[in-house]
Parts: structure tokens; C-alpha cells; sequence
């Protein structure tokens, strides 16, 4: 399994309001934070479902409530404490955590934490299929 080989920043806590999420790429691989109860969640842009990722617009991954994160595809709900799934075709499982480190306010990606596979290119794929066809 791959690792992050350098440390990253990522924002600045009063860069986002409270249920606001933010997203970064790193080696081909997406992350998104989310500010609650002053402080972040980070997790793998990964849903456990389909190995895709959650969101269908740039840092939108929240219910209408913004109370939980929800995947755009097939609405598997959430928890942004904890990453894990409540209501949905992956429920009992969990989004891939990032680990973060604070200094006043400021977050970063930490190094030496393993990378999840490099996502799914579905078009990429399906795009290979019609070739071998
Ligand atoms: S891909 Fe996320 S719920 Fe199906």
C-alpha cells in the first residue's frame, strides 16, 4: 500500500463555517474535510459502496440538513464524527479516515499515512469496455 510522503496543508479552521466542506487531491487520490463543532473531519473521497466518490459538485457533501454527509449516488447516509454509514446500501460500514494535525487553527494531511487505491474511472473503463467488444 502506498503512503503520503510529505505533509500537506490543508486549510485554516476559520476558513470554513461550521457543516462547510472543503476538498483537496493528492497523487490522484480526493479528500474532504468537514468543519463540525469546531474542528475538522477528513475522510478518503471514497464510498464504500462503489469505490466512487460521494460528491456530484465541488465540495458538496452534506443532506439537506447538513447534519450528515450523504453519497450523491445511491444517498448512503453518514455520520461526519465518525464516518460511519447509518442508512444505505454500505450501512455498518465506514468512510476511510484522514489523519489530520492542528497547529493554531491549521490543518494538515499528515505524512506516513497509508493512501487509499487509486479511484475508479468509470468512463475510463466503460470506454475500455466498448474497445474489447
Ligand atoms: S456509490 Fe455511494 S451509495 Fe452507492
Amino acid at each position: 500500500m502506498d503512503k503520503l510522503d510529505r505533509e500537506i496543508a490543508l486549510c485554516n479552521l476559520d476558513d470554513l463555517e461550521e457543516q462547510q466542506a472543503i476538498e483537496l487531491s493528492i497523487d490522484e487520490r480526493r479528500l474532504f474535510a468537514i468543519r463540525q463543532d469546531n474542528q475538522l473531519h477528513a475522510y478518503w473521497n471514497i464510498c464504500p459502496h462503489l469505490g466512487i466518490p460521494l460528491n456530484w459538485a465541488p465540495d458538496r457533501f452534506l443532506d439537506l440538513d447538513k447534519t450528515l454527509i450523504q453519497c450523491s449516488s445511491h444517498g448512503a447516509l453518514f455520520y461526519i464524527d465518525s464516518g460511519e454509514c447509518i442508512a444505505g446500501p454500505c450501512a455498518g460500514q465506514s468512510l476511510q479516515p484522514v489523519t489530520l494535525r492542528c497547529t493554531d487553527k491549521n490543518y494538515f494531511v499528515t505524512a506516513d499515512q497509508p493512501l487509499p487505491a487509486a479511484p475508479l474511472n468509470l468512463r475510463e473503463q466503460a470506454l475500455a469496455d466498448l474497445e474489447d467488444s
